[in-house]
């Protein structure tokens, strides 16, 4: 996607040197578009867990390439190991970290040291053209659940939770790709942001990139998103996902539950994108099995933004004294998924569907 008509991906080699990552400092946004060049595994594992890069597809690009720079410095077994280790260890929930790690480990250890490096890179780069061409797949199949509410010219309101976009993955994005290719098909699409304390990925994120392509938006609170069901100004819910079980449960962005339970209650169709690598084949209850992230609570506490004298800062928010707790992910039972929209298209949120639709993955 675009950043003031520039294309753009969320992570890339450097076109100078040919070897280090260059990233899209997320932290840093939206105030200002740092792109941040990594050049160690170390710094690689800094960057995902400190969410200098997050969402589920782009921590797991990320991780590939966190391999490659481990292989640069040295390719032996035992480094191989130690970067899997700790690359591993960043972030508990998203398990497209996972999957790209094993798909890094199954190609480099059959292979004698020496040949580690340029093979790392390279599957490090298919592993991104891949998830390009995936989200791409699971934009034209999401369009139509747009366009079906767009007749006669009459605007569809998405609503959507957290950062699903491109900059979550490394092009595209899953939840946002459709409503970019309904935007660039010119149906009057308009996204409701939600702002997904504590971290704000929707404040800070979706409405920053939504922005910059130019499609309708408007933040609100987190709390917002179920009035605007009831008052019937949301038509459709389309969010992320870092990990489904076999059978269907969603795990998402803290507060994506809520939004499922007022979605059933008035009618409202809620749909989940992903990719297949962010399903975990081998879960089936989510309520008990998915890892959830215990963040810092400082991330509670606080809040960072722009003071009205341009500098950026941070705020606590909270008495001094008063503890708080910081889950970073909820999980939404399969029972409360109208769908997934899948790379290889529409399919109902349960183990049947599931693995009749990813039969050679299940
Ligand atoms: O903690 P984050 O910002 O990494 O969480 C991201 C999300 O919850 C996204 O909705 C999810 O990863 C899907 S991204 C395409």
């Amino acid at each position: 996607m675009k950043i003031d008509g520039t294309p753009f991906r969320s992570i890339w080699v450097d076109e100078t040197d040919h070897w280090s990552v260059r990233i899209i400092d997320q932290t840093k946004l939206p105030w200002a578009v740092d792109l941040v060049r990594l050049t160690t595994m170390e710094e690689m594992a800094h960057a995902i867990k400190a969410m200098l890069v997050r969402g589920a597809p782009l921590i797991g690009a990320s991780a590939a390439y966190g391999v490659a720079l481990a292989m640069r410095a040295d390719a032996s077994d035992a480094n191989l190991a130690q970067a899997l280790a700790v690359l591993g260890a960043t972030r508990p929930t998203a398990i497209n970290l996972r999957w790209a790690l094993a798909r890094m480990q199954a190609l480099l250890q059959k292979l004698s040291p020496n040949a580690r490096l340029a093979a790392a890179y390279a599957e490090a780069a298919q592993i991104c053209d891949d998830d390009v061409a995936t989200n791409e797949a699971i934009g034209k199949h999401g369009l139509p659940l747009i366009t079906a509410r767009a007749q006669n010219g009459r605007r569809v309101n998405v609503l959507t939770h957290c950062n699903a976009g491109w900059i979550a993955t490394v092009d595209w994005g899953t939840a946002l790709a459709p409503i970019y290719m309904a935007h660039d098909a010119g149906i009057d699409v308009h996204v409701w942001v939600e702002e997904t304390r504590p971290r704000n990925q929707g404040a800070s994120l979706t409405a920053w990139e939504l922005g910059k392509h130019g499609v309708k938006h408007t933040v609100i609170a987190d709390n917002a998103g179920g009035h605007m069901m009831q008052r019937g100004d949301v038509d459709l819910v389309i969010v992320g996902t870092d990990r489904v079980t076999r059978t269907g449960d969603v795990a998402n962005k803290i507060g994506t539950y809520l939004k499922a339970l007022a979605a059933r209650d008035n009618g409202v169709p809620f749909w989940v994108a992903l990719p297949s690598s962010t399903i975990d084949w081998t879960i089936s209850d989510g309520l008990t099995e998915i890892p959830i992230e215990e963040r810092a609570a400082t991330e509670v506490t606080t809040m960072t933004g722009r003071a009205l004298d341009g500098s950026i800062a941070t705020i606590r928010i909270v008495p001094k004294d008063s503890p708080a707790a910081n889950p970073a992910f909820d999980v939404t039972p399969a029972r409360l998924v109208s769908g997934l929209i899948t790379e290889r298209g529409l399919c109902d949120a349960n183990e049947a569907a599931l693995t009749g639709m990813f039969s050679d993955l299940a």
